[in-house]
């Protein structure tokens, strides 16, 4: 399966990658679904809902933000986010859809990432956009206010809330346009998101899953699934596909 990927990867003329919580495990962030899910813990209608934001920020800021700030203050990128950067390098992957709002693919050095469900690095002022950097933001105010009195929100995108328009319109492009899907770490339950492979193989891509356990993708629209964590998995695909880039290339003495 490993020498499969590599070699599909290598061959890729635009290749697309979505990922999900799952990419981010193995730098310490819990996913949401699932064993040790952060959904497990708290009720994500009580506390990622726009609606429940919007009655009481204090509550959601004190819980739900203060659980994800803690955690991604710290992380830093995997050997799944090295390797989506290096198959930039490398010309394979062009674009990283994400649902994650950690900021990892950038931090590992990829550059054109769309980011679905927004960031979590910024928190924006309700009355005047202000950006604050999270890592910035004083957690003894509850919750923390903007110089105008304004109350500050994650730049990430809540459960009743829009996706981005641009965001969409983008991920929707670049899924019509790939010709290989690489998908990894992502449950592919939460919709807008998890149509991305669909249309990515309505168009004639392959779509490659990298996940420990199977999804809804895996028999309806996978091509294959790898299975395993992915910075196990990404670091053993790029090892292959760079042994196969120094085997293709021509001796000179
Ligand atoms: N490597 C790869 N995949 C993993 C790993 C790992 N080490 N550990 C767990 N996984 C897989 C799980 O098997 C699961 O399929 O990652 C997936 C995580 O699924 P979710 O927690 O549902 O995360 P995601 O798909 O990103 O969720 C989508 O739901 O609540 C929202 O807004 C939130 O963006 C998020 C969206």
């Amino acid at each position: 399966m490993i020498k499969r990927a590599a070699a599909d990867l290598a061959a890729a003329r635009f290749g697309v990658a979505l990922t999900g919580a799952g990419i981010s495990v193995e730098s310490g962030i819990p996913p949401f679904r699932g064993k040790g899910g952060l959904w497990e813990k708290i009720d994500p209608m009580e506390f990622a809902h726009i609606d429940n934001f919007m009655r009481n920020p204090a509550k959601v800021w004190r819980v739900l933000v203060g659980e994800m700030k803690g955690v991604i203050d710290t992380a830093e990128p995997n050997d799944a986010h090295k390797g989506l950067s290096t198959m930039e390098r490398l010309g394979l992957i062009r674009t990283i859809i994400t649902q994650n709002v950690d900021g990892l693919h950038q931090a590992a050095g990829s550059t054109d990432v769309i980011e679905f469900h927004g960031n979590f690095a910024w928190q924006r002022c309700m009355d005047c956009d202000h950006m604050l950097e999270t890592r910035k933001v004083d957690m003894r105010q509850m919750p923390p206010r903007c110089h105008c009195g304004g109350i500050y929100r994650p730049d990430c995108v809540f459960f009743g809330e829009m996706i981005p328009p641009q965001h969409l319109a983008r991920s929707r492009q670049v899924a019509t346009q790939c010709d290989v899907m690489l998908v990894v770490g992502t449950s592919a339950v939460v919709q807008p998101a998890a149509f991305m492979p669909v249309i990515a193989k309505e168009n004639g891509a392959k779509v490659i899953e990298i996940n420990p356990e199977p999804t809804p993708l895996t028999s309806a629209v996978s091509d294959y699934l790898v299975q395993g964590k992915a910075g196990e998995v990404m670091s053993r695909i790029v090892a292959e596909i760079q042994a196969q880039h120094v085997s293709a290339k021509p001796f000179s003495p």
